[in-house]
């Protein structure tokens, strides 16, 4: 049968579709499911069959390695091999931001699948605090292989339309959690080495983490607009291109350099309608007074939005300020606009 040939249910998240999807999940099939932070297609961690069918429905490239959630801080560090030291520091992070959007890049135990870590000598590692996705961890006793829901390159999805917009017809259920309240994916820290280092900015910030964290921390090149220092991605989730809309995307950081007359097909997208004049009808708010964390909740979406409106030929997107979560933002938004041959 032809993976194009499946009927996609969306499912509400009563007791019986929790236990329908565990089950499903356990018997080795793929299902998307909802995190706090975006949706995750997701698979038995320990299945390579079913790991597999995740990344032909994603039209993932194997070189681009899983984050594998679990229920809690015991079964995380079943999955890694790392001395006492390097455990406390995780503990001490654990304690300050898991469950939640904070995932752990760990060296692996000797058994956990290549067809997950890309044969990395490490496996990323994420408790999620979304109360579905927690109820699968414990009702189907795995631990879950999930990459966000969308084909590979396009923009994670932060609702179950979302996911069946881009995927239907290509995997039979998706779980219904409602939006997802953060709307960017996961911070991921690399602690393997004796520094930390961000490797993708999310909600749980770099001073976040330094708060915690009394030795140096690296942020990972996001934060480079320059080219010239481009190095080879430490991680796919920092390829120069990534999360794109199709229609091509450019960015801005004050009102000011708008251009003034523009095209009735050409959108802006503005952080704040504070002290906005001039309101047009292809002008589009993410929040009314610059609230980062609405900003992020409804980014994703309203990009999708635009895109599959097929009403504008070009979108103008207000990049924020590097601080705090302006990171993250700013981050997605850079690779999104990224030009198809920036890398
Ligand atoms: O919020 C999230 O993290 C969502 C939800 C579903 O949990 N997941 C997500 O997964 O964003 P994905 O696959 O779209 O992005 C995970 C990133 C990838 O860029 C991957 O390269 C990186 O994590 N990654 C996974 N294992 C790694 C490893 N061992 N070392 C470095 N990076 C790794
Ligand atoms: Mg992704």
């Amino acid at each position: 049968m032809s993976p194009t040939s499946i009927k996609t249910s969306i499912l509400p998240p009563t007791v019986e579709n929790l236990d329908l999807i565990a089950t499903w999940l356990r018997e080795g099939n793929v299902a998307a499911i909802p995190t706090e932070t975006v949706y995750g297609l997701a698979a038995n961690a320990l299945d390579i069959a079913a790991v597999r069918q995740i990344f032909a429905i994603k039209n993932r490239p194997f070189y681009d390695p899983l984050i594998v959630h679990v229920p809690d801080a015991e079964t995380l560090f079943q999955w890694t091999e790392i001395d006492e030291e390097l455990r406390k520091t995780v503990h001490s992070l654990l304690e300050a931001f898991s469950p939640g959007p904070l995932t752990y890049v760990l060296p692996k135990k000797s058994w956990v699948p290549d067809i997950v870590t890309s044969g990395h000598a490490t496996v990323a590692l994420r408790i999620p605090r979304h109360p579905v996705f927690q109820e699968i961890l414990c009702r189907s006793g795995c631990a879950i292989a999930a990459p966000s829901a969308n084909p590979f390159g396009y923009i994670s999805p932060t609702s179950a339309s979302h996911v069946f917009q881009s995927l239907g017809g290509k995997l039979r259920y998706i779980l219904d959690g409602g939006d997802c309240e953060i709307g960017l994916e996961s911070t991921i820290i690399d602690i393997s080495h004796e520094h930390i280092r961000i490797l993708r900015p999310g909600k749980i910030t770099g001073e976040a983490i330094q708060a915690v964290w009394p030795k140096k921390i690296f942020l990972e090149n996001y934060s480079s607009k320059n080219q010239d220092n481009f190095r080879p991605p430490l991680t796919p989730g920092m390829l120069q291109r990534h999360y794109s809309p199709r229609t091509p995307l450019y960015l801005f950081s004050q009102k000011s350099e708008l251009p003034l007359a523009m095209e009735r097909n050409v959108a802006r997208v503005l952080l704040s309608q504070e002290g906005h004049q001039g309101f047009r009808e292809n002008d589009f708010f993410l929040s009314r007074d610059g609230n980062l964390a609405l900003v992020a909740k409804r980014l994703f979406a309203l990009l999708r939005e635009l895109d599959d409106s097929h009403a504008y030929k070009k979108i103008y997107c207000q990049c924020p300020p590097l601080d705090g979560l302006g990171a993250a933002i700013a981050d997605r938004l850079r690779r999104a606009a990224a030009s198809s041959d920036g890398g």
